[in-house]
């Protein structure tokens, strides 16, 4: 980062000077690390509309222009030439791999995708209907009581093999948690498959016969995964990096960002749009839920529309709604009636002032639970599948959180605005 010239800040009658710092893009800062101690004042953002929590050479996004940018590498083309797991390779080391590096990456994850065979218990103690994401959550906090040997954060070797073991075994405890809702057996991790190919396998196949995975369909799920890979400081990430700012093992960490992660205003929202379209069920419907979404004095929101970020078309959106169609397409369900609400709800919400005022475009969950819903994957688990590819989002920032050499735990204070000194008054005279 380099320096500006500073910012002045008059208080109480004193000039305070914040030092002001320019990253590579983006907004420059205002530092205020000295405010409180200088002022007196703290400063008050809730949601943090205004506020970078940290430093980060990984994403890059810039919401008005609906640029989204990993180390440098445009989403559209990552989506389109890479593949997921080379993807994983640039946000975790900052550059994209040599075919070495990239043999070597591979048969490495390939080769961690096997959990305990203990940890079946953990599921078993669950009831069938438990929501897959509930599972998920236990299931990964509780991984450090099985690898013992990657939880010194201090230890950079223990640190990469954490990572390893979280963006390899995801898949196999997603597919465990799919599988388990079902009453169907658990399917061991298959490493003559691709990272994608594996994880429809463990999903999808049974012991009672050979299981083919569709190629169009291993493409479009690792596509998929690109396009969820990371997505700078939000709220599931802020969850990361602030559980891993106290040095809680890295395992518990990524539990902290799955809890986040399952939000309806956050990842929960692609399970909720295809609960909304169901609930449209018809084209005819579609003003009164525009009506409910304007009406303030309803909770209603329109799924998979609006960011806090992107003030224009989300780009994930846009690859995703391509891929939509062509999966559509290879299983013969262009009529799918929901893609058609979809595609109706997507051309009013984009003509009707209240959400062209507020910019509220289609974001990445828009079209992804309609893409799932055509691979049989139930809603329940579309949240787990943002879980399985944010993983390695969550990872990369965690680490270069942990490798600062300034870092420090994070606690951020408030405005008070509760009751003022008061003296304890007796049972008997309340
Ligand atoms: C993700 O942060 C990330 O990067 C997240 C994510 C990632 O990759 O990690 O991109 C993934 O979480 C995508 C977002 C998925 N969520 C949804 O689709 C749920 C529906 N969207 C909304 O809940 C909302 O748009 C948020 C939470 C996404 C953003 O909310 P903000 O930025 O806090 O905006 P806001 O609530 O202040 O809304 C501004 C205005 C309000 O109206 P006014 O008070 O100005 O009159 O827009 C309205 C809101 O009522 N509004 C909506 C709306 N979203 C905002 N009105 C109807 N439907 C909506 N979806």
């Amino acid at each position: 980062m380099s320096k500006l010239p500073p910012a002045v800040l008059n208080v109480d009658g004193k000039s305070v000077e914040l030092p002001v710092y320019a990253g590579t893009q983006g907004p420059s800062v205002i530092d205020i690390t000295k405010l409180y101690n200088e002022t007196g004042y703290f400063t008050y953002d809730p949601g943090f509309m205004s506020t970078a929590a940290c430093e980060s050479k990984i994403t890059f996004i810039d919401g008005d222009q609906g640029i989204l940018r990993h180390r440098g590498y445009d989403i559209a083309e990552l989506a389109e030439k890479s593949d997921f797991l080379e993807v994983c390779y640039l946000l975790l080391n900052g550059d994209l791999p040599n075919a070495e590096q990239k043999k070597k990456f591979d048969h490495t994850v390939t080769h961690h995708t096997l959990v305990h065979e203990q940890l079946q218990f953990l599921y078993r103690g669950f009831p069938r209907r438990a929501h897959p994401m509930a599972i998920m959550v236990g299931a990964v906090a509780s991984l450090s009581a099985f690898y013992h040997d990657s939880l010194n954060i201090h230890c950079e070797k223990e640190r990469e093999l954490a990572a390893f073991r979280m963006i390899g075994k995801m898949p196999t405890l997603a597919a465990m948690s799919y599988k388990y809702s079902i009453g169907q057996p658990f399917v061991y991790p298959d490493n003559s498959l691709s990272y994608s190919e594996n994880f429809l396998h463990m999903m999808f196949a049974t012991p009672c016969e050979k299981y083919k995975v569709s190629k169009t369909l291993a493409d479009a799920m690792d596509k998929i995964f690109i396009l969820h890979a990371d997505h700078e400081q939000n709220a599931s990430t802020s969850s990361v990096r602030l559980t891993g700012s106290s040095g809680a093992n890295p395992f518990a960490c990524i539990g902290a960002g799955i809890a986040s992660l399952w939000g309806p205003a956050h990842g929960g929202a692609n399970e909720a749009v295809i609960d909304m379209l169901l609930e449209i069920g018809d084209e005819s419907r579609i003003p009164e839920y525009i009506a409910k979404a304007k009406d303030k004095d309803d909770p209603f929101r329109l799924m998979g529309f609006g960011h806090r970020v992107y003030k224009n078309y989300d780009p994930r959106a846009s690859v995703m709604r391509k891929t939509c169609h062509e999966v559509l397409d290879e299983l013969g369900m262009h009529d799918e009636p929901l893609l058609k609400i979809a595609m109706e709800l997507e051309r009013i919400a984009l003509e009707d002032d209240y959400f062209v005022q507020r910019k509220l475009y289609p974001n990445v969950d828009f079209y992804s639970g309609i893409i799932y819903r055509a691979m049989g994957i139930p809603s329940q688990m579309f949240t787990v599948l943002f879980a399985v590819a944010r993983t390695v989002g969550w990872i990369s920032q965690w680490k270069e959180m942990i490798g600062e050499p300034n870092q420090k735990i994070g606690r951020p204070r408030q405005l008070f605005t509760g009751s003022t000194p008061r003296p304890y008054v007796d049972l008997g005279k309340r």
